[in-house]
């Protein structure tokens, strides 16, 4: 196959398997190869015929089948791809990648590879939000593994909430997206030498599984750089609204998607960029590519971006909320009778301010000013009294649809001056940014 790239799907057991077989079509007809790892969970859902007959090769399904291993050794088989996709991601797959476990073919594969994996997880909410499911995504999200929804919506056990396995189009394009960002491969430290893998080296699957190496099982991943504009550089972003708890319950938000800073991130990314993304609570996914720290309130964000420096470039286009509750409740409030309670706000620090006028301040710091009126006049009056570089203003007056929308129109605010750019989409308006800072950073 000329451009398309090779992928590694291998299928969990859970309703969602059925979209699996679309995800394979889907991708075929965007010209990548899939090659199918189905668990025995996942077999009762689908049959490895119909990934054989959907990829157009074998479906590998058991560890211990001499047939697979004569025809592939399943280090090689972990490895002969350009990226492994999990989809769907159970919690028990979940469970075992996060905590190095392979006792199966699936679970053995993802601990052997050498490749970037992306997963799509997939269960009951209950599950889902579990502490202890929460807990494994947020050390895969660490490993460096890409996870691509899961959305909300009423699942196939009659409740509703976050666990609905994306779709395959949103999946299709978070595989490109991850295979464009580069870094495609996990690297060891130089000490580390491993022999190329080839089925003639492979050694039974019984004496596999007990070679652990040490010193590689306990080596963090690390991402190549990418290729790019940006290679070599490291951005911060920070995105998406803050939460600001009055009760264990109750908080204050604002309408912030998260769509433009994820889309920053994003284009960052594919130009070449290491990026880290500190996202308040969004319900979209994370982009493919970037290490995406969650957070909640304003004060979480700041000591998350401060952890994060020193980096390049710092670009907020998160909705902070200025304010938050001064002391919030540790139980939640009750109605009573003396009406409603009297909360006393206490203001966030300011991040970009912060930041900008701090001793780690990066090369270009670009902050976003949302406003619905005066938006130039509002702009340049920010750009000075936060110390950044530019101010990326739109105007979020609800008949702009601007908030939570697919589409931005933004002014550039600079000392230089300002420069409008018309409507376009979100992920456009990132790609120039990011054009824009690729321009900054060329050598002169
Ligand atoms: O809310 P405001 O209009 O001041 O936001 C302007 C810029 O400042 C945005 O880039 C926003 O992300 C950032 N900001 C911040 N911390 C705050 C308030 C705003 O980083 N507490």
């Amino acid at each position: 196959m000329a451009n398309g790239a090779r992928i590694l799907l291998i299928v969990g057991g859970g309703i969602a398997a059925y979209k699996a077989l679309e995800l394979i079509r889907e991708l075929k007809r965007r010209g990548h190869e899939s090659r199918g790892v189905l668990t025995q969970a996942g077999a009762h859902f689908i049959t490895p015929l119909s990934i054989a007959s959907l990829t157009g090769d074998v479906c590998y399904t058991d560890i211990f089948s001499l047939t697979d291993e004569a025809e592939m050794g399943h280090i090689e088989l972990s490895r002969d791809a350009d990226l492994v996709v999990v989809a769907p991601a159970t919690a028990d797959l979940i469970g075992k990648m996060a905590n190095g476990l392979s006792n199966d073919l699936a679970s053995t594969t993802l601990l052997a590879t050498d490749k970037r994996i992306l997963i799509a997880p997939a269960m009951n909410v209950r599950m889902w939000l579990h502490p202890a499911t929460q807990r494994n995504v947020e050390t895969l999200r660490r490993d460096g593994v890409t996870i691509v929804g899961p959305d909300n919506g009423e699942m196939a056990c009659g409740e509703y909430g976050p666990g609905r396995m994306a779709e395959p189009v949103a999946i299709a394009d978070a595989i490109e997206a991850r295979l464009k960002a580069g870094g495609n491969i996990i690297a060891l430290p130089p000490e580390t030498q491993l022999r190329p893998a080839s089925p003639v080296q492979s050694p039974p699957p019984q004496q596999m599984m007990s070679r652990a190496n040490p010193k590689v099982a306990s080596v963090p991943p690390r991402i190549l750089p990418g290729k790019g504009p940006l290679a070599g550089r490291h951005v911060v972003i920070t995105s998406g609204p803050t939460h600001e708890p009055i009760d264990p319950v109750r908080y204050i938000a604002n309408r912030s998607s998260g769509k433009q800073g994820h889309a920053i991130a994003r284009a960052a990314a594919d130009a070449g960029a290491k990026v880290t993304l500190v996202s308040g609570p969004v319900s979209i996914p994370d982009p493919a590519g970037v290490e995406v720290v969650h957070v909640e309130s304003a004060r979480d964000m700041l000591a998350a971006v401060e952890k994060a420096l020193p980096a390049d470039i710092a670009i907020f286009a998160a909705a902070v909320a200025d304010w938050r509750v001064a002391t919030a409740s540790k139980e939640k409030i009750k109605k009573g009778a003396n009406g409603p309670p009297a909360l006393a706000l206490a203001e966030n620090p300011d991040i970009l301010a912060t930041v900008a006028k701090g001793r780690k301040r990066p090369r270009i710091v670009i902050g976003f000013a949302a406003e619905t009126q005066k938006v130039i006049e509002h702009a340049r009056a920010k750009l000075k009294k936060k110390g950044c570089d530019l101010i990326v203003a739109n105007d979020v007056s609800p008949e702009t649809g601007i908030m939570g929308g697919d589409l931005n129109a933004v002014h550039l605010v600079s000392a230089d001056g300002v420069e409008s750019w018309p409507s376009l989409p979100k992920e456009e308006v990132a790609q120039r940014l990011v054009r824009k800072l690729a321009e900054a950073f060329r050598p002169a």
